[in-house]
């Protein structure tokens, strides 16, 4: 039978709030393409085309961007789930439409650079009950860790206080319909989530077979500020020079992208950077490893190592900006009126380091 892909685009998003006050943490851009797209394609590459997503309260954003999935050659069925109880609970939701189907389960704020052809080959091959992805950490402490022994998992632990290995869970698994049992026979943990490390515990106490997989090429959960950051700069490090808009009496250094209808006049470009479509730049100076999405506008100003989103605004920034995040339709915008004095107009759980 053909595997099924599941998507897990619900959830609660807190620690990437204010962005996720308003929108969907796994449609934030990184290189100018949302999140979730990466998981998507992944998926497709592996063959697979029946993918259903879990959808919390972001649901009609996440629909409008993503669509029926024919833009990729996909099917999509949207999974409402009724509140974000968990990984497990979220696979319990999708069990209608998994079906008898194994399926690979993949977390829709992950970008995992080498694709998963690999890994459903291995499954495939092997026939395991579940086969986790796996990867070593220098902080295993904050992520569900894995203990294997003679090519099994035996041992599953969420953020140990002592890791028994540097194993960390990365968030992609595969599993056949027994893990199903599992997640109704768990329990929630003290924060109050059906976890899906216990489900597959379970798998282990009841003597299935739990196979690992460690990934080489680097994952990256963007779930928080700078991983999110960091999981640009990767994609960014990847990318080719491709110059559709319009660039005068600038100089570009490195790969950049630059979509159509773009323009950049009189800047200093060094990448690799992309800026998204109709974005006008000028009399700026645009670092390495940023992502400008479409209809920006960054006048007299520096930027380094950030995204920024759609219709946001940055003009006449003295200082340079680096590190950043900047949600949609944003002004940052040096003012003329006396008094001289900063004048903010921030949402909640938002974040501003001056100088
Ligand atoms: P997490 O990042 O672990 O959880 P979260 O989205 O609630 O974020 P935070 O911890 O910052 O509050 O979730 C991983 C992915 O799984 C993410 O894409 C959201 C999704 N998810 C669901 O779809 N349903 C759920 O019940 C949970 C917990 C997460």
């Amino acid at each position: 039978m053909e595997l099924k892909g599941l998507i897990l685009s619900g959830g609660t998003g807190s620690r990437l709030r204010p962005i996720t006050h308003t929108s969907a943490k796994q449609l934030v851009p990184v290189a100018n393409k949302p999140v979730l797209f990466y998981g998507i394609e992944s998926l497709k590459n592996a063959g697979i085309t029946d993918i259903g997503i879990i959808v919390g309260d972001t649901a009609a954003e996440i629909e409008e961007a993503v669509g029926d999935g024919s833009q990729w050659g996909v099917k999509i069925t949207y999974l409402p789930q009724e509140a974000p109880l968990g990984l497990a609970h979220a696979v319990l939701t999708a069990e209608s439409f998994l079906g008898d189907s194994s399926f690979v389960m993949y977390l829709g704020d992950n970008l995992l650079r080498d694709g998963i052809e690999d890994l459903v080959d291995a499954f495939t091959t092997n026939g395991p009950e579940a086969l986790i992805l796996l990867q070593e950490v220098p902080n295993p402490e904050a992520y569900g860790v894995a203990e294997c022994s003679d090519g099994q998992v035996v041992n599953l632990v969420e953020k140990p206080a002592e890791p028994r290995s540097n194993l960390a869970l990365v968030g992609i698994y595969m599993f056949t319909p027994a893990i199903f049992e599992c997640c109704k026979a768990i329990k929630p943990s003290a924060r109050g989530e059906l976890e899906i490390t216990d489900a597959i515990q379970c798998l282990i106490d009841n003597g299935k077979r739990v196979e690992p997989h460690v990934v080489s090429g680097w994952w990256k959960d963007t779930g928080k500020l700078e991983d999110m950051l960091e999981a640009n700069r990767l994609i960014l490090d990847a990318i080719e020079t491709d110059i559709q808009g319009t660039v005068t009496n600038s100089e570009i250094h490195g790969r950049v992208i630059i979509e159509e209808g773009a323009s950049v006049n009189n800047c200093t470009i060094r990448g690799p950077v992309a800026i998204g479509r109709r974005t006008s730049i000028h009399d700026s100076y645009i670092g390495p490893y940023t992502s400008i999405y479409y209809d920006a506008e960054v006048a007299n100003s520096e930027i380094e190592h950030s995204i920024i989103l759609e219709q946001s605004k940055v003009i006449d920034l003295r200082g340079r900006m680096e590190g950043s995040l900047i949600g949609k339709n944003v002004q940052i915008i040096r003012l003329e009126q006396r008094p001289k004095a900063y004048r903010f107009m921030v949402g909640d759980n938002s974040w501003i380091g001056i100088v």
